[in-house]
């Protein structure tokens, strides 16, 4: 579709104010969905062409992104990518560097698809993340096994570890800026978690794997992430241990994330920043790794290939205004309190582009995210604007 001459899409930004601009292209957006032929959604890049752009927007030193999924980083999904390409310095892999993605099977590894994903953003020129070396999840068994089913002893596991990571920080070394070396180690109690690669190695093993990750690339920043270091000041405890330990044995790291899987009430403005007080305490920055708003009742999702229930999904046919708005203000909240801290955050990732593309529907209809099902940007996209540009 062309648009018509002297409307809203050919107009100069400069003769309508930016906000007024941004909302004109979104009402024109919706025209464009709705115009579709047949009544079917037609999407074209314009659509991702909002007025302004976050990473103009956010303090100077911060990178700020989305995990891309395979049709993304592929270059398949077209308008995702348009949208990724002006709103984002740094972009992170939803699944494409995980050990299962990439070593299958011993002495097999499988690149294409992450070398696609590094390339998306070199060629971009924003700042690629490897997301993650060693986790309990997304790992093949072999990884762990020893003979008859046992675990495997203590040297075989870190021989395995340390091959992975030399392989795989080696070959990208000089094009990711920073990896997530271990994910979600720890309990909710801040206990260690009972992981398999604890359970063969020891405590040690994270230690092992900062500096396996340092030897494979000396240059890369290397980060331990994890989920509810906001909401629970028990598991933000481990962290700080985990982060000091390393420092304590003259151990690269060179920042903390937080995943960020938050909620409408949780953690409240007042946890995020105490919890980021807290994490500042290691002179690190902090990071938001995983941005999202969760909106669903916990709890609820379907068993596969189950219907959910109406109350479990009560977002199914579109989000009311009265929940947009409280999504828009959490936002809105947030972005304030990650503002306070400026000088002490580093980057915020959200994890996924628009509604659509969130890991967090599994089997339901959720909304967590900037941009709606038809990748137009909601309430909290403009909040989140006004947040920035002092609002
Ligand atoms: C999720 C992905 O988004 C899904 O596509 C996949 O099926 C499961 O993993 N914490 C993490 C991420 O560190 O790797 C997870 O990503 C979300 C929770």
């Amino acid at each position: 579709m062309q648009p018509a001459k002297g409307s809203v899409l050919t107009r100069q930004p400069s003769t309508m104010s930016r906000r007024a601009f941004a909302a004109a292209i979104a009402a024109a957006a919706v025209r464009v969905v709705t115009d579709g032929p047949g009544g079917a959604p037609a999407l074209v890049p314009v659509l991702a062409a909002q007025a302004v752009a976050l990473k103009d927007l956010v303090p100077q030193r911060w990178l700020i992104g989305a995990a891309l999924n395979q049709n993304q980083s592929d270059g398949r999904d077209t308008v995702a990518v348009d949208l990724v390409t002006r709103q984002f310095n740094t972009i992170s892999p939803e699944n494409a560097l995980k050990f299962q993605s990439l070593h299958p099977e011993p002495g097999r590894f499988t690149f294409d698809a992450a070398d696609r994903y590094v390339a998306f953003g070199r060629d971009r020129g924003m700042a690629v993340i490897g997301h993650t070396l060693v986790w309990h999840s997304q790992t093949p068994r072999w990884v762990w096994d020893g003979p008859d089913g046992a675990l495997a002893d203590r040297a075989t596991m870190l021989a395995r570890m340390r091959t992975h990571i030399t392989t795989v920080a080696g070959r990208y070394a000089g094009r990711i800026r920073g990896w997530d070396v271990v994910n979600e180690a720890l309990n909710e109690d801040g206990t260690l978690r009972d992981s398999p690669w604890r359970r063969g190695i020891g405590d040690d093993y994270i230690a092992r794997a900062f500096e396996f990750a340092h030897e494979a690339d000396p240059n890369a920043e290397l980060y331990y992430n994890d989920y509810n270091l906001a909401t629970r000041p028990d598991k933000r405890a481990g962290a700080l241990r985990i982060v000091r330990d390393l420092q304590q044995r003259g151990i690269r790291i060179d920042a903390v994330g937080e995943q960020g899987h938050w909620r409408l009430d949780t953690p409240a403005p007042a946890d995020l920043d105490q919890a980021i007080t807290e994490l500042r305490g290691t002179g690190l920055p902090v990071m938001i790794t995983e941005l999202d708003v969760n909106l669903l009742p916990p709890a609820g999702a379907p068993a596969r290939g189950q219907a959910p229930s109406a109350e479990s999904n009560p977002y199914a046919s579109g989000l009311p205004d009265d929940v947009q708005q409280a999504l828009a203000r959490y936002y809105a909240e947030a972005f304030r309190v990650l503002l306070k801290h400026r000088d002490g955050i580093g980057r915020v990732t959200f994890w996924g582009v628009s509604d659509a593309d969130s890991w967090l529907n599994r089997g339901r209809v959720n909304h967590p995210l900037l941009w709606d099902r038809q990748r137009r940007p909601k309430a909290a996209f403009d909040r989140v604007v006004a947040v920035l540009t002092g609002k």
